[in-house]
């Protein structure tokens, strides 16, 4: 397995462009096979879930053409399997994001159950019931979902949980339903409003998005289109979070400061300059320290718990002392244990953080066990005196793309070390 080698010291300074969202980028690739004709999807990022996503869709015999740009084109007239195996979904919860347009649009759907994960045992029994709901007959069997519904129907659904990808799927599989179906306590994540307008351009009726109720009129069918989705506004928190802890200044370009304004606030609060323009952010830190912040994570528009590991380590070297609640997941501290074979001063009690800051953190071989705790290693070794080795790093790449490369053109010293 690959590694990271980190030589932590070097302040960063430069620009960078941001990618595609990736948690926008997978729930559309899931809608297009809602469409009737081919969906080009742009600016998607090179990342391993793409990669998974795009696998689980060619087996289902969707055409697939990729261009050098990462532009996708997605065609499902040819589909001959609505089957989700465990061996992709296992690698890749997000793939439940093909049960619901796979019922609205064909009627039937077989999907694994995604299972847990490292910070979490991420149920969907919130999706399943939104579908039952709707008209749907659901049954879980051998560790699968096998649903059917001749077509759904409209209804009043309450969510008891702010869910993203719940969300999504509901409103999804609402397009296709007979009748108007409303979500109430829907997610609010500015994904879920790239979703609701690449579905609009493919002719749906989705109102209310990016608010606490959407509606969704149903139609007969939706058509083709092409939609470029957003940029990834945890990337953007990621790479200002990296400035802010070298103490460097960067500007990251092709962003959307308004998606990010807790975390902007949060790092104004940790002592940063914060300049933002129609899209792009620059961060200065003008040779100060970070000040310690008290982080409490929520759903959008609340500070993402995307960002808390991230924040855990910049909490690591501020003055000071800052305490972090996780509210969403029940087990997103994975990072906590490897900050602190770096040196880190971190009390862990329930679902919140205590972090003491401290002067210096050595460098260490670290493991990487989730997608954002990954980052908030690679942080710390931007920072550690010495050499960091960041083991096990196939989870940064299913959600960063080339990470190493944009650290380096911020004058970073790292490299990546194939197994
Ligand atoms: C999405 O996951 C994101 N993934 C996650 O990003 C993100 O951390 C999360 O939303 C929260 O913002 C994608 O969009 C692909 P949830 P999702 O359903 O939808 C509970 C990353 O790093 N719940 O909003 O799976 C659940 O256990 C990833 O890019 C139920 O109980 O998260 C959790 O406690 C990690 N039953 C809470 O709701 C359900 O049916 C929020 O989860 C669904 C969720």
């Amino acid at each position: 397995m690959d590694k990271l080698i980190i030589t932590g010291g070097t302040p960063l300074e430069g620009e960078i462009r941001i990618s595609g969202a990736k948690n926008a980028a997978l729930p559309i690739l899931a809608a297009t096979l809602l469409a009737d004709g081919p969906v080009k999807v742009g600016n998607i990022p090179h990342l391993q879930d793409i990669t998974t996503t795009m696998e689980l869709l060619g087996r289902m015999g969707v055409e697939l053409v990729v261009d050098e740009r990462m532009n996708i084109e997605v065609d499902c007239s040819t589909i001959r399997e609505l089957f989700a195996p465990y061996e992709l979904v296992k690698s890749m919860r997000a793939s439940i994001l093909v049960l619901g347009p796979m019922l609205a649009r064909f009627g039937k759907a077989v999907v694994s159950l995604p299972g847990g994960c490292a910070i979490g045992s991420r149920p969907v029994n919130l999706h399943i019931e939104g579908l039952v709901k709707m008209g749907a007959d659901v049954h879980v069997e051998g560790g699968y979902i096998h649903a059917k519904a001749s077509r759904l129907k409209g209804a009043h659904l309450v969510m008891d949980l702010v869910t993203v990808t719940g969300t999504e799927n509901l409103m999804m599989a609402a397009t296709l339903a007979d009748g108007t179906t409303v979500i109430e306590n829907a997610a609010r994540e500015p994904e879920v409003v790239d979703l609701a307008n690449c579905l609009n351009a493919m002719g749906a009726k989705v109102s209310g998005a990016g608010g606490d109720t959407i509606s969704v009129e149903g139609v007969d069918k939706l058509c083709g289109t092409h939609y470029d989705v957003l940029p990834d506004r945890i990337e953007s928190g990621t790479y200002l979070a990296a400035a802010a802890i070298t103490g460097g200044r960067v500007r990251i370009k092709d962003t959307r400061p308004r998606m990010l304004e807790a975390v902007i606030e949060k790092l104004r609060e940790a002592g940063a300059c914060v300049e933002v323009g129609d899209r792009w952010i620059d961060l200065d830190m003008k040779g100060s320290r970070l000040r310690s912040t008290n982080i409490r994570t929520s759903p959008y528009p609340a500070f993402p718990t995307d960002m808390q590991a991230q924040f855990t380590s910049l909490n690591v070297v501020a003055s000071g002392t800052g305490t972090i609640s996780e509210t969403v997941f029940e087990n997103r501290f994975m990072h906590v244990h490897e900050l602190q074979r770096m040196g880190a001063d971190i009390q862990l009690a329930g679902n919140t953080a205590v972090i003491r800051g401290v002067d210096r953190l050595t460098a260490a071989p670290v493991m990487a066990t989730d997608l954002r705790a990954s980052a908030s290693l690679v942080l710390a070794g931007l920072v550690a005196e010495g050499d960091t080795v960041v083991e096990r790093i196939y989870h940064i790449d299913r959600g960063y793309e080339s990470i190493e490369e944009k650290l380096a053109k911020l004058g970073a010293r790292i490299r990546r070390v194939p197994a």
